[in-house]
């Protein structure tokens, strides 16, 4: 780390203030999940408990990450940096009974959320750090969601997501998290970056009321014109009138 991230690693503040002046930095298209899914709007989201701990995912993010496994069917779901492990309950609680979670974290206690819960044999819960090793059992091309919420330094960011890429179903979707504008200074979220890169040769999105961003291996082939139908110009609340917008709060 040189000195001036350093700097910006322990004031946290003045890395947020600073962000505020980059303009440019979150340049994906913005997908509105409604116009993607036909059955959006009708799946119900329930949240019996809600997420504990400074880590834990967002409730916005949360909602619009049930939503995708809900409305895309998926049977075979991972999540890499678990933490206590509500997102993975979250899932769990969602998707069908017989689709399979995995969860992922570098911290051996996680997943306190569901252990000992009914929902428990549904989770393969792994200990260890995101690696060829942890995901060597994974066959290319089985996994219909996975989301990834571990490091957010630009270097993991692009480590974990070229061991995850291979493993996405045809239909599948990968889903990252904090796509959003912080930690360019501290080093501590190169998610933008990275993903700015990545979007030069695949189709990536950011959704629309969230921090999330969002691939399907589908949006270069058959499912390319839902793709294109369901991205947005997300306009700034100043230039919408809140009363007759149907956007969602950006
Ligand atoms: C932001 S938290 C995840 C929050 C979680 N997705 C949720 O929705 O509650 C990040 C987690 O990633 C784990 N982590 C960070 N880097 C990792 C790595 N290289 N390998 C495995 N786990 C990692 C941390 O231990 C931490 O629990």
């Amino acid at each position: 780390m040189n000195m001036l991230t350093k700097f910006f690693y322990y004031r946290p503040f003045a890395d947020l203030t600073l962000c505020h002046f980059l303009k440019k930095r979150l340049t994906l298209p913005n997908l509105l999940l409604e116009e993607y899914f036909d059955n959006f709007d009708t799946h119900p989201v329930t949240l019996h408990q809600l997420p504990k701990g400074a880590w834990s995912t967002p409730l916005a993010d949360v909602i619009m990450l049930l939503k995708i496994a809900v409305c895309s069917q998926a049977k075979k779901l991972m999540e890499v940096g678990s933490f206590r492990g509500y997102t993975a309950l979250y899932l769990a609680q969602h998707v069908s009974p017989d689709a399979k979670i995995v969860t992922v974290d570098r911290y051996p206690e996680h997943g306190e959320a569901y252990r000992n819960t009914q929902y428990a044999h549904r989770i393969e819960r792994r200990v260890g750090e995101t690696s060829p090793e942890i995901f060597q059992q994974d066959s290319p091309g089985s996994y219909d969601f996975i989301f990834l919420d571990a490091d957010h330094s630009y270097e993991a960011v692009k480590h974990d997501t070229e061991l995850l890429l291979p493993l996405i179903s045809p239909n599948g979707f990968l889903v990252w998290h904090d796509y959003a504008n912080w930690g360019y200074f501290d080093g501590k979220n190169g998610v933008p970056e990275y993903l700015k890169e990545l979007s030069e040769r695949l189709p990536i999105a950011h959704v629309i009321g969230s921090d999330l961003a969002v691939y399907s291996p589908a949006w270069s082939r058959e499912q390319k014109h839902l793709y294109e139908k369901a991205i947005v110009q997300k306009l700034h609340h100043t230039q919408i009138d809140a009363w007759t917008t149907a956007s969602l709060r950006g």
